[in-house]
């Protein structure tokens, strides 16, 4: 895993725009998709903040971007204001020209015993586009990647999961109390995230340098998926100076 470490979060997120952009850019002079894997929560709303101020004030296209989420809570009503349908609307789709038919995000709405095919097929879905380009993460407290918590297997499939109590408890003011929060998800599996060409985490604050050093420094272990990552390369954890503060 490469480290770097950056003053603050906008900054960092800047320089990922870039990458990104470098990336589409560089797809559409061969002519080709640009397969992007995408996070929702705290940590990418500035790099999509940045991604929407290239597209509008630099002409950015986003026309060749093929996009995968990483995950949904399950049940969820893609309207609905917890959505990460909404979330990816309101902050980056709904403001570049992506094509409504290349985005990608776990449906919320499925019945449960529809939920098996329909994972299957979201990886088919990757496979067939060429599989993913450039995935961008951020991490869980406990060191989840998308939804897969603390006992995810480095080959685990698309699935549905139980989301552990302390990512409960991180996202229950966001659905005011601990009663309304979702138990279960759905997320890429491990080995797709994997399997990606070029993964960036992304983790801004104090809050997260326990874990980026167990992540970065630490056994890799299936007790803290991100660690997982330090098998493999082309993989940059960009971080900010008090997310990195514990590393050594
Ligand atoms: C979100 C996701 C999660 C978050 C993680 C960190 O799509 O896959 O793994 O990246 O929970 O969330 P924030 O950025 O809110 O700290």
């Amino acid at each position: 895993i490469g480290t770097v470490v950056y003053e603050n979060s906008v900054v960092a997120s800047q320089s990922v725009a870039q990458e990104i952009a470098s990336l589409i850019k560089e797809k559409q002079a061969l002519n080709q998709p640009c397969i992007l894997g995408l996070a929702t929560g705290s940590s990418p709303k500035s790099l999509y903040a940045e991604l929407v101020r290239l597209h509008k004030e630099e002409g950015l296209s986003f026309h060749n971007v093929v996009s995968f989420n990483l995950d949904e809570y399950y049940p969820m009503e893609p309207d609905s204001i917890n959505s990460y349908v909404r979330f990816m609307k309101e902050l980056l789709f709904n403001h570049v020209d992506i094509l409504p038919e290349n985005i990608h995000v776990p449906d919320g709405t499925l019945s449960k015993n529809e939920i098996g095919d329909y994972c299957d097929n979201y990886e088919a879905k990757i496979e067939a586009a060429g599989g993913i380009d450039l995935q961008i993460l951020g991490i869980g407290g406990n060191g989840h990647i998308g939804f897969n918590e603390s006992g995810s297997l480095q080959n685990s499939k698309t699935r549905l999961v139980a989301l552990d109590h302390i990512t409960r408890v991180a996202a229950s003011n966001d659905f005011s109390g601990l009663n309304n929060t979702p138990r279960t998800a759905i997320t890429l599996g491990v080995k797709k995230i994997m399997e990606a060409k070029r993964v960036i985490l992304m983790a801004w604050g104090e809050g997260k340098s326990n874990i980026i050093k167990a992540s970065v420094e630490g056994p890799v272990t299936n007790q803290v998926p991100a660690s997982f990552l330090q098998e493999r390369s082309n993989t940059t954890f960009v971080l900010d100076k008090s997310a990195a503060s514990k590393l050594t």
